[in-house]
């Protein structure tokens, strides 16, 4: 087997491999997002405006709902959002542990409770039929997070929600091209959110989206992230707001990166079947499950190792030898991380009641956290390096 040179870059909450290994995450910059940000340089005109609306109206359009608006990132989306649909102190809202921190820390920020619900081991995503036991009276809200990009049961969670009255966010950061029924996720709760990070499907280095179809969301949202201004601009303000808003630099970016997403798409399905195939031979190595009528934007491609003669972290530990980025992704659920061990450390400890998060044991959430390990799926994956990476997993698998 040929040993690959390694080359390591750290981002803020990832790793570029460069040289000879494969890496998990590879941006696709072109001339079309040099000449796009060149464009807005040489107007002059940088801060929010012109190209973000347009920017907006287009992904509105791709997502499938009336409204969009951007924002900094996809956390501020995230809390933007939270604090649109009225998100108050004490609150609770029910969420999946298998997550990015910054989903459950938003709900966190605002002096709202995470309420965690075990996952689905073989979606990775919030299992619905746990839903209904952990509603309260102080519940507001449920969080679904499509993990990896692939689908959460929404037909499922919007039922409930209606039953129970409460709202629904989708946290979309990873999702985007994700479906359902071939409708895009971030269409279905009363709001979606989605994520630009430097990693992403579609990224602008930093930045968020959200999607929504109710006019009265999207104008508290708009005030929300601009210093609680109304729609009109100026000096003249309504509520306590922040700057959560995109540069029309930024937002450039994403008009071009959006036409992309057809291919990006379509090549990251791609690889992914041709990994499921292959693992399909394999019982001890079990790939992240799709409902009937759902398909996964494969940000990450992540399959459970259950094997009994190579670790987990073994796998990894070859896979990077021979030169194919692989890593876990949550290994630490966010009931295990010091955040939440240590809550009571928070500001809203003293005006709030959090549950004790040390006690909760998610047995799926951290079985799939010890089992997966990680694999490049994204278009820069060539069809020799997809040869690479399985006749790599054939080998360590066969012995
Ligand atoms: C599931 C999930 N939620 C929220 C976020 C936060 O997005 P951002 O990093 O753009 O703030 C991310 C992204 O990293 C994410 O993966």
């Amino acid at each position: 087997m040929i040993e690959r040179v390694q080359t390591v870059i750290t981002g803020p909450h990832h790793q570029h491999v460069v040289d000879t290994m494969i890496p998990v995450a590879k941006p696709i910059i072109g001339d079309a997002e040099v000449e796009a940000v060149r464009q807005v340089l040489q107007s002059g005109m940088l801060a929010e405006g012109k190209v973000a609306r347009e920017f907006e109206k287009e992904f509105a359009e791709y997502v499938g709902t009336r409204y969009a608006t951007v924002t900094s990132n996809g956390t501020t989306a995230l809390s933007t959002a939270l604090e649109a649909l009225g998100l108050q102190p004490g609150d609770e809202v029910i969420t999946t542990p298998f997550t990015f921190i910054a989903s459950t820390n938003t709900i966190a920020m605002l002096g709202g409770v995470p309420v965690f619900v075990d996952i689905d081991p073989d979606t990775y995503n919030i299992n619905p039929d746990l839903i209904e036991a952990a509603i309260t009276e102080r519940t507001k809200g449920i969080m679904p997070v499509h993990i990896f990009g692939m689908p959460c049961d929404m037909k499922r969670i919007m039922e409930i929600a209606e039953n129970h009255d409460l709202f629904v966010i989708e946290d979309a950061c990873q999702a985007h091209g994700a479906t359902i029924d071939g409708k895009h996720v971030g269409s279905f709760g009363d709001v979606g959110c989605f994520s630009f990070y430097a990693t992403k499907n579609m990224m602008t280095g930093e930045g968020g989206m959200i999607t929504t179809n109710n006019e009265e969301v999207l104008e508290r949202a708009m005030s929300i992230k601009n210093h609680g201004r109304g729609r009109q601009g100026g000096y003249s303000h309504f509520r306590i707001g922040y700057n959560n808003r995109m540069m029309d630099l930024i937002a450039a970016i994403g008009r071009v990166q959006l036409q992309r997403m057809p291919e990006v798409v379509r090549a990251r399905r791609e690889h992914a079947e041709q990994y499921n195939k292959f693992f399909a031979d394999y019982d001890e190595v079990r790939p992240q499950v799709a409902l009937p009528g759902h398909k996964s934007g494969y940000h990450v491609y992540a399959p459970r190792l259950f094997s009994e003669s190579v670790s987990r972290d073994e796998m990894i530990e070859r896979l990077r030898a021979a030169g194919i980025g692989s890593r876990t992704v949550y290994a630490l659920p966010c009931h295990k991380q010091h955040t939440y061990l240590n809550i009571k450390e928070w500001r809203w400890a003293r005006f709030v009641e959090y549950p004790d998060y040390s006690a909760l044991h998610l047995p799926n959430a951290e079985d799939v956290g010890a089992r997966h390990f990680e694999i490049p799926v994204h278009p820069g994956v060539s069809d020799s390096d997809v040869g690479h990476i399985l006749s790599t997993l054939k080998e360590i698998l066969s012995g």
